[in-house]
């Protein structure tokens, strides 16, 4: 294989190095192109752009392949649990019994907020959207520890990172009953990490929420499933905040307002909500294909299509499987499954879908196992931000430990006016450019 890939422009020849992953990936450094050609390149929506070097996980979406550290998703959810993957996730290999143990501690002694954390919640409006809490206390968390303010450090790294996987969890269940109107519910040491978050969730001063593995097993599940899925909006937005060498806590808290968005983790949401909307208008699903397939109805098919699968999502699969085992145990008959199971069966058979190859993602069964356990779904997303943590955390952990590592700082090209001068308020015309509305809200 040529190891040079050569660029004629304005009638010269330029040499670019190759490079490959180890998964034979490829891609063409260009770290010199602008320097050796006066060109960058333009790359809307960074679809052909490799914007680092990673060793933490890797797609082949032709091939529905996920691995994190090299380990096939799919035995990671038959065999290992969320913490454990977190640790492999953040560490590069799996935990020895000891490692496992110290790692677990470290989360159960940092589990607790500053009490004086809590008053902050009182500050949010009785509906406020969970994320917007979520990204919110993830800074103000930050400001009870000093050392966290700082940029990375080697020796407190452990530290910093169990708090962050551990409060993430505290604080999600604190918003929750929040939103409710519901009192605080402190976490107990004697639980492990999923069903400690199940008890802060649904317990009550009075009465202690039982806690059943098969929920517990399902939870675990979908947390670990979202524990790191490579360069994907939100983790490139936490590496770019970490390339300026803003403290874990920042970098994560950005992340989760990356996450937020429909066309990211919001997606489960958004699911649940079109599910819900097919099913009140007596639709088996068959008129929303329809009118997913006509561009001028604005909708698409929530939970289908990925940017990197161009196949069935491996994590789609098993949530599809644990939704129905889940369902068969809890003897619950949700209505929503059937709709999503033929809008399934309809788009894979669909022109529309196959062109495109569309398949369901991620986000397409998980709504469903989360409303057979009652978690509510404005905290869908921040279920998959709290999965998706031991993901930021590796990538910022990457950035900061590489000493070649350099501030994220894009070019474009600039297609607005040329060079033009300031004239005096009182000789400027309207010339009916956009400007705000004079009702505006
Ligand atoms: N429903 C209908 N049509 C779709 C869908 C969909 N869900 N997804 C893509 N398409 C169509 C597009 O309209 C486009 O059609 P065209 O070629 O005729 O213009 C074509 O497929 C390519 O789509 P893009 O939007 O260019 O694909 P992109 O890679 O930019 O977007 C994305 C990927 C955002 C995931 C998209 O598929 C989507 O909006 N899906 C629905 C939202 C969703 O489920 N998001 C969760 C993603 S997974 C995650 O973040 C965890």
């Amino acid at each position: 294989m040529s190891t040079e890939a050569k660029l004629e422009l304005d009638g010269k020849v330029y040499s670019l190095p190759t490079v490959e992953g180890s998964e034979h990936e490829k891609a063409i450094d260009i770290s010199n192109l602008r320097n050796l050609t006066g060109y960058i390149t333009l790359d809307d929506g960074y679809a052909n752009t490799g914007s680092c070097k990673s060793a933490i996980t890797f797609i082949d979406g032709e091939r529905g392949i996920l691995r994190y550290r090299g380990i096939p998703i799919e035995e990671l959810a038959e065999k290992s649990t969320f913490i454990e993957t977190a640790f492999l996730i953040i560490y590069g290999h799996l935990p020895t019994r000891a490692e496992l143990k110290r790692f677990s501690d470290l989360l159960t002694e940092n589990a607790i907020l500053h009490e004086d954390l809590k008053y902050h919640f009182e500050g949010f409006p009785p509906h406020a959207h969970p994320m917007a809490i979520l990204s919110a206390m993830i800074n103000a968390a930050s400001c009870f520890d000093p050392t966290l303010m700082q940029r990375f450090d080697n020796g407190r790294f452990d530290l910093h990172a169990a708090r962050l996987i551990s409060q993430v969890r505290t604080i999600a269940a604190f918003s929750y009953r929040k939103s409710r109107g519901l009192p605080i519910i402190y976490p107990k040491s004697a639980y492990k990490y999923t069903a400690n978050f199940l008890h802060m969730m649904f317990s009550m001063p009075y009465e202690d929420y039982e806690i059943k593995p098969e929920v517990v097993r399902a939870l675990d599940l979908i947390f670990l499933l979202h524990a790191d899925h490579e360069q994907n909006c939100s983790t490139a937005t936490v590496r770019m905040v970490a390339s300026s060498q803003a403290n874990l806590f920042a970098s994560a808290a950005a992340g989760v307002c990356a996450l937020w968005g429909p066309l990211h983790g919001g997606a489960n949401q958004a699911v649940v909500e079109m599910l819900e909307e097919i099913h009140r208008s007596g639709d088996d699903g068959s008129r929303f294909i329809t009118a997913v397939k006509d561009k001028s109805s604005g909708k698409r098919l929530m939970g289908f299509g990925h940017r990197v699968y161009k196949n069935y999502d491996p994590r789609a699969k098993i949530i599809k499987q644990a939704c129905d085992n889940l369902l068969n145990v809890l003897q619950i008959s949700d209505p929503l499954l059937d709709v999503a199971k033929h809008l399934e069966e309809t788009a894979l058979k669909d022109p529309y879908f196959i062109e495109r190859k569309l398949y369901p993602n991620v986000d397409f069964y998980s709504g469903i196992i989360m409303r057979a356990i009652g978690i509510p779904i404005e905290m869908f997303p921040v279920i998959f931000a709290i999965g998706r943590m031991p993901g930021w955390i590796a990538n910022y952990k990457e950035i900061a430990e590489d000493p070649k590592s350099r501030i994220y700082r894009p070019r474009q090209i600039y297609i607005g006016p040329t060079l033009q001068h300031y004239v005096p308020l009182h000789q400027r015309k309207n010339t009916g450019a956009s400007a705000p509305k004079k009702n505006a809200a």
